[in-house]
């Protein structure tokens, strides 16, 4: 892991994962130290992947005088379903969280087909076939697939009204298809970014977007995690829902500025800083 001083505000650790929409180059674009220690509780985001024991790597963080921005209550709040579900309910497709994959009766007991099948935190990689289930037979085919799937098998599965969302052209075969989506960064409630979801489609764009962000802070205001992404859909009815949350640590940039968002997020940082020294 490496450890940069950014402007002398912010600690990014950061371990390059090979994803181009996830990467990024901080050293090109601000000043950067490498200081052989740090002041005591420095703040610190994580720029790693997938953080596989998010308590563990928080405590060792704070072993060398970092503070991660997010706290592991926090952290589980922004990234699993179950958790923040509970609070953004009348603002996203209704759900049920299970333990293990329901029967069909179970399902058509509070669910109309079709429905969108998940795990707690995520698809496999917007695989269509293994989400969006259109009745009972290809339920039974998933439900065999599901228990075996290197991604999905260890999460809790999530049951979730289809929403039908407002398409868009491109999407690639076999994967969710491309929709009126966008990916929005907040930190503590505040808008520090955001950008077209499907950003391997065209550009699109959305005539009332501030009404989605509107959206998007109310749930970033709900949730209370300082450093989150929020992702908003426009269904075909013309209503803003909320798709899915994050820890803004674990996620992918897609459209959005990377620049602009980490420019944005040290401005807040000093901000308190700079009105403390004015007295
Ligand atoms: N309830 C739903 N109804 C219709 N489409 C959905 C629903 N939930 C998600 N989607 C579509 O599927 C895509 C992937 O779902 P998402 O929950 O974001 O999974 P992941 O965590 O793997 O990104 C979303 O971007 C959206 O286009
Ligand atoms: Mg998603």
């Amino acid at each position: 892991m490496d450890y940069a001083l950014l402007e002398d505000t912010l600690v990014l650790a950061t371990r390059r994962v090979g994803i181009a929409v996830y990467d990024f180059d901080f050293e090109l674009h601000f000043k950067c130290r490498h200081p052989p220690s740090f002041d005591e509780g420095t703040p610190c985001v994580l720029r790693i992947g997938a953080v596989e024991d998010y308590s563990r790597c928080y405590s060792g963080l704070l072993e060398l005088g970092l503070h991660a921005v997010n706290s592991p209550a926090e952290y589980a709040r922004a990234s699993e379903l179950e958790h923040w579900y509970p609070l953004l309910s009348d603002l996203t497709p209704r759900t049920r969280v299970f333990d293990a994959l329901p029967g069909v009766e179970e399902i058509e007991s509070e669910f109309a087909w079709p429905i969108f099948l998940k795990g707690s935190r995520q698809t496999n990689r917007h695989n269509a076939q293994l989400s969006v289930i259109r009745d009972r037979e290809q339920y039974a085919w998933v439900a065999e697939r599901y228990r075996r799937d290197p991604v999905l098998s260890w999460q809790r599965p999530a049951v979730r009204e289809f929403v039908p969302l407002q398409p868009v052209a491109g999407g690639i075969a076999g994967k969710v298809p491309a929709s009126m989506e966008f990916r929005s960064f907040w930190w503590q409630g505040e808008c520090l970014g955001w950008g077209r979801y499907w950003y391997q489609a065209p550009a699109y764009t959305c005539g009332d977007i501030e009404v989605g962000l509107a959206l998007a802070g109310e749930a970033a205001r709900r949730l209370a995690v300082p450093f989150l992404v929020v992702d908003i859909a426009k269904t075909v009815e013309g209503r803003w829902i909320v798709i899915e949350c994050n820890d803004a640590q674990e996620s992918g940039y897609a459209a959005a500025s990377p620049q602009a968002i980490w420019r944005a997020l040290l401005e807040r940082m000093c901000e308190p800083a700079r009105l403390a020294s004015r007295g």
